[in-house]
């Protein structure tokens, strides 16, 4: 990881989820090192939040942006995207942070509500998003789009419902999109694991683990924003390998 003190000066950065543990911590991070930030969430007391402590660290005053994803018509995405044109005349970076996990058990016995929500909010509704801000990505310096993933993506286990589901086709859509940007130049799309981290989601599946502080992600989240990020195109970034036996321990939670 690069030490020497990375500056988003300048940079205009929308984050999804940002009244979220993770997504307000990107949020402030990248705003820290001098990004202007669009905080994107449901809930709009919590962006509030995210606003008022970016505010009174100093940090360039964000734009609120509340959004439902799982219920967003196209014409408050592009709304969106013209505040953003309008006011930024540009967008540097897009962190999908918004997630939702309502469910762990059999597949067999999730609803079809519980199942299309998932798929709406971290599937269906990060691609909606990204489509519509895709030209102002693609019109600006060295834009980045980062996708939080989780390693249940990968493991594609049993009792994960259908937030596992998602997340892998999110990772799909993800390298999809690199794929088609690569060698031109003017997109980076990467995936990003976490590990496990002390939030609100997390607590749902393991309520009893103690999880990392959000705030060991922030200089990762910065090194992806970077206009000079130390990561290319189309990686899988995972902030550190959690031992197998941990794993099987917590997950014996998850299937009793
Ligand atoms: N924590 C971990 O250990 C861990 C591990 C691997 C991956 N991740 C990933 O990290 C990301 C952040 O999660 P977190 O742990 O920080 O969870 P979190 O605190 O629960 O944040 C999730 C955020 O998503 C927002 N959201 C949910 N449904 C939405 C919708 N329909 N429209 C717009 N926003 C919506 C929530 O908004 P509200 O404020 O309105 O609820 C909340 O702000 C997620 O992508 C998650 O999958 C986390």
């Amino acid at each position: 990881m690069n030490t020497s003190k990375p500056t988003l000066d300048g940079r205009i950065v929308l984050v999804t989820g940002a009244g979220g543990d993770l997504g307000s911590l990107a949020a402030e991070a990248c705003a820290g090192a001098g990004a202007t930030v669009i905080l994107l969430g449901r809930t709009l007391a919590r962006l509030e939040s995210t606003y008022d402590r970016i505010v009174q660290r100093g940090g360039p005053e964000p734009l609120l942006a509340p959004l439902d994803l799982a219920a967003a018509a196209p014409e408050a995405l592009s709304t969106i995207a013209g505040s953003i044109e309008s006011r930024f005349g540009a967008l540097h970076g897009l962190i999908h942070c918004a997630a939702h996990m309502d469910y762990l058990g059999p597949l067999r016995d999730v609803t079809e509500t519980q199942w299309s929500q998932a798929l709406d909010v971290n599937l269906t509704g990060a691609f909606r998003l990204t489509r519509t801000l895709l030209p102002l990505l693609t019109n600006t310096e060295a834009a980045a789009v980062v996708v939080v993933t989780d390693t249940e993506a990968e493991r594609r286990r049993g009792y994960w419902g259908p937030y596992a589901v998602a997340k892998a086709g999110l990772e799909a859509f993800a390298l999809v999109l690199a794929d088609e940007y690569d060698g031109a130049g003017t997109l980076r799309v990467n995936l990003f694991a976490p590990g496990p981290i002390r939030t609100r989601l997390r607590r749902k599946a393991f309520p009893a683990e103690a999880g990392a502080d959000p705030a060991v992600l922030a200089p990762y989240f910065i090194d992806l924003m970077r206009s000079d990020s130390p990561y290319l195109n189309g990686e899988r970034i995972a902030r550190a390998a959690v031992e197998p036996s941990v794993i099987e321990e917590e997950f014996q939670h998850v299937r009793t």
